[in-house]
């Protein structure tokens, strides 16, 4: 989605601005632009397009020290050169750049057209910087001030006054603002890793709260002009974790270090001598953790399947009812809150907005939300009442792979925890941590299949569909199988309950759609190698994704992608690596831009 750089320091900002755009372009955009405050003016420069296209019309160099740009995810308005921010006043004074959505911006713009403004973009942004210029206060802050009380909707945003050198306001309304801080320099972003090669000293602007900065200088209040004293965090991760190491795409280095990113997630958190798992963070006591009759988690997209997959996990080790939902279908359907649920939002990124809506509509109503996340910092993290980090590194590729792998890996910890305090003796707790520690090496045996998986993607990468399709804990896994392949490689993929194939999918399978089944080795493998067959009698291509050594397997499939052997508990995890990897090979395979798909956003910062 939309992403800020602004900088305001010692240092030429072109160059600072121009790579910080560069490390927001994962996050999805559709044109970008930045502005310079140069001897009292703005220069623009705006373009629908890859950065590419706005580095063509850039200076090669100028001596300007302030400045911001921006990349738009297009909401209001098609992505052309104009929509592009930043977006200036009238007179030419303002200049602002806005992560968000206005949702009173065509009152508002029916109002000022009345009164005569005319506007040069179709965005609800620009009505921001007529609304700054129409409030002239002592101070840059308390023009923005007054300009947003007017405002109904959610903002990241900054703005700067020909008049003001070096001077920036941010201010945030459900949308990231983030300050760096360096040596005699400043940064806004709305995200971290935009300015990690400069600085790690960060300070996170709440709802609510604005922001004056300058290059050797913050401060920030609040809407209603109380002064916040907060001092700066040190960020955990180093800028080398952002690079794609030699590899082709972040996908396929996100999905390689997998193992390493797990071992991470799991490091200090299982307790060989009792047998379970201590998640520090949750901030429960064992008294009200054993208190807990059910579980519901809440997330989007991937992180909404990676639910499912922890309510089964839940529901085996610790006997609690548990489900999962999508978090905007959650908080639009008036849900029952109950004191003795745990809620447990779900998010990568920490900022998508639909999770946050639903945190927030928990907790208004006296419910209690964990979070599982894994950017340190990130809006959801800091709104929950505790929760787990899943510290596998930053997640850069718009596909989520390792981020995916992490939340399992975070629900197994939690289901073994609850399980010990509820219901699993001491030795079946030895046994599961034993399992749970052998997560790394499995994930490296099955990435060892890639040569081969590449050679199956091979075979079907000119089908226009494919379907998906496990049972039970499989579920996930096709579900999630299904999301990798549709996202990056645009191939039409659908996931099933296997069970549910004759209740109506069978009527599409012939012999130009391949299947993807997926053959845990468990008690219902006899159940799922039915739902092959009954594909294969419809002339249906199969690929069998299975665990399983059961060469029958081999005869019936036209492929198989083998994953290695493992305890049920860890199924779900170790076999989706395959599918990953099968999804990435076909994307390739097919030219896409497997890091940035179209249409699609990293991190989904608006409703
Ligand atoms: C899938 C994907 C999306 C995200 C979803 C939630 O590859 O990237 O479906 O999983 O937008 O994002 P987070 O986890 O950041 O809340």
């Amino acid at each position: 989605m939309c992403g800020i750089i602004a900088y305001s320091g010692q240092r030429k900002a072109l160059p600072i601005l121009v790579a910080g755009l560069r490390r927001l372009e994962y996050r999805g955009y559709d044109s970008a632009g930045i502005a310079l405050h140069r001897r009292g003016r703005f220069a623009t420069w705006r373009a629908a397009g890859k950065l590419s296209q706005l580095e063509a019309r850039l200076p090669a160099q100028s001596g300007a020290k302030c400045g911001m740009g921006h990349t738009r995810w297009a909401t209001h308005g098609e992505a052309t050169d104009s929509n592009a921010h930043p977006h200036h006043s009238p007179d030419g004074r303002i200049a602002i750049i806005h992560n968000g959505i206005i949702e009173n911006a065509t009152a508002l713009r029916g109002a000022l057209q009345a009164d005569g403004a005319v506007f040069n973009s179709e965005t609800d942004s620009e009505i921001l910087a007529h609304l700054v210029a129409m409030h002239p206060a002592d101070s840059l802050r308390d023009s923005v001030r007054l300009a947003l009380r007017q405002v109904q909707g959610t903002y990241g945003l900054v703005v700067m006054d020909a008049s003001r050198p070096g001077e920036l306001v941010a201010a945030r309304n459900g949308s990231p603002v983030i300050i760096g801080v360096g040596e005699r320099e400043m940064f806004i972003t709305s995200d971290a890793n935009a300015i990690l090669t400069h600085t790690r000293e960060v300070v996170h602007l709440e709802d609510g709260e604005l922001a004056t900065v300058q290059a050797r200088i913050f401060s920030i209040a609040t809407m209603d002009e109380s002064m916040i004293s907060r001092p700066p965090v040190t960020l955990d991760h180093s800028p080398e974790a952002l690079s794609r190491d030699g590899y082709d795409h972040y996908m396929l280095k996100e999905i390689e270090e997998q193992p390493e990113a797990i071992a991470r997630t799991l490091g200090g958190r299982l307790d060989r001598q009792f047998g379970t798992a201590h998640l520090g963070g949750l901030n429960l006591s064992a008294r009200e953790l054993r208190d807990i009759r059910r579980v519901r988690f809440l997330g989007c997209g991937s992180a909404y399947y990676a639910g499912i997959s922890g309510a089964n996990m839940i529901e085996s080790l610790a006997r609690l009812p548990a489900a999962s939902e999508p978090a905007a279908e959650f908080r639009y359907r008036n849900p029952v809150i109950e004191n003795d649920t745990l809620y447990i939002a779900v998010s990568q990124s920490g900022e998508t907005f639909d999770t946050l809506a639903a945190i927030r509509e928990v907790r208004s109503r006296g419910g209690r939300v964990l979070g599982i996340c894994n950017v340190v910092g990130s809006s959801i993290a800091r709104e929950v009442d505790g929760g787990v980090f899943m510290h596998v590194g930053p997640e850069i590729s718009v596909a989520s792979t390792k981020a995916f792998s992490g939340m399992l890996a975070c629900f197994m910890l939690l289901a073994l925890q609850l399980g010990r305090i509820r219901d699993i003796s001491p030795q079946r707790g030895d046994e599961l941590v034993e399992a749970i520690g052998e997560l790394p090496g499995l994930i490296r045996n099955a990435l060892g299949e890639s040569p081969r998986i590449r050679e199956i993607a091979a075979r079907y990468h000119g089908a226009s569909s494919a379907f998906y399709i496990g049972r039970t804990d499989a579920y996930p896994v096709a579900l999630e199988g299904a999301q990798k392949l549709k996202e990056i490689s645009y191939v039409h993929a659908e996931a099933y309950p296997a069970s549910e194939l004759k209740h109506g999918p069978l009527a599409l399978i012939d012999p130009d759609t391949p299947t993807l089944v997926v053959l845990p080795d468990n008690d219902l493998l006899d159940k799922s190698l039915s739902s092959l067959q009954e594909i294969r009698a419809r002339r249906g291509p199969v690929i069998a994704v299975t665990n399983s050594g059961r060469e029958d397997i081999h005869s019936l499939a036209d492929d198989v992608i083998c994953s290695p052997p493992c305890h049920p508990l860890l199924h779900p995890l170790v076999m989706n690596v395959g599918l990953q990897l099968f999804a990435y090979h076909t994307a390739v395979l097919m030219g896409r831009d497997v890091d940035q798909p179209r249409n699609l956003a990293k991190s989904v910062t608006v409703e």
